[in-house]
């Protein structure tokens, strides 16, 4: 199936891992030329060789995403070396395991960080991207948020900051301006995803046998997803064949959610 996105510029932000990786290899794979951005240079010159393989345009830059500096540096980068942008992934997030079980133990620090790695960074690259779009009037802008911004459980920071990423999606999405420009905002909330080195893959090697116990009883499927299912999602919401689709919040979580 054409996707009809070959050519297009897009970024994936926290590319070089996991279901960022995944979704930069996804959009490579496309003919989508991908510029990636994370802190680690290991990292992101690995993930650059894996893309560079898809024959499409590649950069890599280095930010960290808490650094407000850093992100107005990538995106100039982005800017002067393609002067545009179709595609954006707001993929960096996380923090549902800082702090700790104890709302008294943990610090504003950890909720104020939480929700800047997730939903400020959203709101930046956000507003760097749009401009863009509506001058070429196509656009497509989807993030990354987590069934734990849908419902209840979990660290409240980190939910807190997830439904904040969906919020702000779904307004855009009713921006009559912005989508009559060509643009569609939408969210994916993965459930949970089995990513080598990062905390589920930490829990099994940690206590294989509790890790196998807590997915039968908590996961449907019996197993987590992993980060390419999610990538395929990311792909179809970034294509031409999605263009009725704005303002969703689609869950990639293979049952273990429990709202509608
Ligand atoms: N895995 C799950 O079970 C799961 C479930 C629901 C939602 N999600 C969401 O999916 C998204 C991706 O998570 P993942 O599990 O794929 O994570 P991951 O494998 O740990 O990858 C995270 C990516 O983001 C980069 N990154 C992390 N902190 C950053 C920062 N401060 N500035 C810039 N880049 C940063 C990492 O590279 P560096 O470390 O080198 O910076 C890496 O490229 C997140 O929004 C997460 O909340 C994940």
């Amino acid at each position: 199936m054409d996707l009809g996105i070959k050519g297009k510029y897009a970024l994936v932000t926290g590319g070089s891992h996991g279901i960022g990786l995944a979704a930069a290899r996804a959009l490579a794979s496309e003919g989508c030329h991908v510029a990636i951005c994370s802190r680690d240079p290991k990292r992101l010159s690995t993930a650059l060789k894996i893309l560079k393989k898809e024959g499409v345009k590649v950069l890599a830059v280095q930010a960290d995403v808490l650094v407000a500096e850093d992100i107005i540096n990538a995106t100039k980068f982005i800017d002067k070396s393609w002067k545009k942008i179709d595609i954006l992934i707001n993929n960096v997030g996380g923090g549902g395991r800082w702090g700790s079980e104890s709302m008294e133990e943990t610090s504003e620090k950890v909720w104020s960080d939480v929700f800047d790695k997730n939903a400020t960074a959203a709101v930046r690259f956000t507003r760097w991207a749009i401009p863009h779009m509506r001058r070429q009037k196509w656009g497509r802008i989807v993030t990354v948020a987590s069934v734990h911004g849908k419902e209840g459980g979990g660290r409240p920071w980190f939910n807190m900051a997830k439904a904040a990423q969906i919020s702000l999606m779904k307004c855009l999405s009713l921006k009559t301006d912005l989508v009559r420009d060509g643009i569609t905002f939408n969210t994916v909330a993965p459930g949970g995803i089995l990513i080598p080195d990062t905390g589920w893959d930490e829990e099994r090697k940690k206590n294989p046998k509790l890790f196998k116990k807590k997915v039968l009883e908590n996961f449907p499927l019996g197993r987590l997803g992993t980060p390419e299912e999610v990538a395929g999602v990311l792909l179809f919401l970034c294509s031409k064949n999605a263009s009725l689709v704005n303002g969703a919040c689609i869950t990639v979580d293979g049952g273990e959610s429990k709202s509608f």
